[in-house]
Formats: C-alpha cells, structure tokens, sequence
C-alpha cells in the first residue's frame, strides 16, 4: 500500500476463497518461523518494565507513527502504553514530531518498540502479559487477491495474535479486511462486530486522512472468551 488515502482497489468479490482453507491451517499447525534478534532484544527490554508494572497493559499495534499510542496513555494514565512498529522511520518521525510540537516524547506510561509482530505477538503470548485492549488500526490492506497471508488473518501468527487482549480492536476504511478477519476469529471460536464510525479526534494519521477524503472507517471489536 503506498500511503496515500485512495479507495482500496481489490480484484476480490468478496471473503477470500481461500480464508476457511487458511486459517484452520494455521490453526492447526505450529508457527515455525525463527525469531529475528532485535525484536528478541527489544521484546525483553520492554518485558522488563511491564513485569514490574500492576496494571492494565494496552498494545497498539502497526502504531506508525505512534500518534495513537501517545493518545491512549493520555486518555489512561494509568495504563502501559504500548506501541509496536517495525519502521524505525516512522517511528522516528513521531520522536521528531513531538519534539517539534512540545509534546512529551515518551510520557511514564507511553512506550514506542521498533519490533516484528511475527515475532514479538509470540513473544507477548508466551510472557502472559495482561493485555486488556489490543489495537491493531489501519493495518496495510494487501488488497490483492494473492496476498491474503499478508493480511493479518492469513498470516501463520494469526492463532497467537488473537490470543492477546480481553478485546482486539481492529480499524480500516476496507470493509472487506474486518469480514475476512471477522470470519476467521469466529472459525477460531470468538465472536466479534463490525460498526461504521466517524470519530471527532481521528486517533491515527492515516484515520485523519481517510476522513478528511470522505472515506468511510469502519471498526471491528473482537471478545475475547
Ligand atoms: C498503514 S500503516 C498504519 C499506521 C498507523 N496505525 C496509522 O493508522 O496511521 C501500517 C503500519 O503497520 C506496520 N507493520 C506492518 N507489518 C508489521 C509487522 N509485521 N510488525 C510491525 N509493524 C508492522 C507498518 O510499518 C506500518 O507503519
């Protein structure tokens, strides 16, 4: 995905095809793929600081920017922020642009993880952090057809990925992503719903520019059991 807020262009009618197929796969085999060291490395430093912390833990995940993960520590003090990306760039943009703005660059409880969630959701899983929010917001589409185990729901750590959070909270502009995941949770034996929204203080950059183009958001909340 370039971007850029254009309409999502898909040669998909509708759910893949191959979803059902996809997901009970990776349901019923085991996730092999080795762990990367950085993300090893930044998983424990982190890991560090949300043993030590009694409280709610809120993971944002794909944060970019990390405008989101700033906004959620400051609407819940006293939770744990955390954001994960694995674009050192844009994370760095968001160091430089609260600096520029006066903002506090890592408030207590706002943290900021260049990391891959291929592995660090494993991670996550494993070290039974007490996750109560889950956010994944605008994750990159993989529109085309061929790329469904690019999305997050064909990929090989959707069954951990789900496993984290009392609620994962999932936004796009493409409808057709949240179905898809929506049909795989429940194949997973959760339940979910999808509603449109417009929000007055768009949480992400790329919620901002999907709504000043006219573009309708749509969020999915997925429970726990
Ligand atoms: C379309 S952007 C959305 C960013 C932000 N949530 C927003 O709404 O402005 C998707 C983000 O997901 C991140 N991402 C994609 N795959 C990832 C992975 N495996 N691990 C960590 N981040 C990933 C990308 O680096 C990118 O910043």
């Amino acid at each position: 995905m370039s971007g850029d807020s254009k309409v999502i262009v898909t040669n998909q009618s509708g759910i893949h095809e191959k979803l059902n197929e996809v997901v009970n796969k990776h349901l019923s085999t085991q996730f092999q793929k080795p762990y990367q060291q950085h993300t090893k490395q930044a998983f424990a430093e982190i890991d560090l600081i949300v043993q030590q912390f009694d409280g709610e833990i809120i993971l944002d995940a794909c944060c970019g920017v990390g405008q989101s993960t700033r906004i959620l520590a400051q609407q819940n003090p006293d939770a744990l922020v955390i954001g994960v990306d694995k674009s050192a760039h844009r994370l760095k943009r968001n160091v430089e642009q609260a600096k520029l703005a006066n903002d506090v660059v890592s408030a207590e409880n706002c943290h900021l993880i260049r990391a891959d969630l291929n592995d660090f959701y494993r991670l996550v899983l494993a070290a039974k952090w007490p996750v109560t929010r889950h956010y994944v917001l605008y994750p990159n589409p993989w529109p085309k057809s061929k790329h469904l185990q690019r999305r997050w729901h064909g990929s090989g750590v959707f069954p951990q990925m789900i496993k984290i959070g009392q609620q994962i909270i999932l936004r796009s502009n493409w409808l057709l992503y949240l179905q898809e995941f929506l049909q795989a949770v429940e194949i997973a034996g959760l339940t979910g719903e999808i509603k449109s929204f417009v929000s007055d203080e768009p949480l992400t950059p790329f919620e901002a520019k999907y709504q000043a183009s006219g573009q309708q958001c749509w969020q999915l909340v997925v429970m726990a059991n």
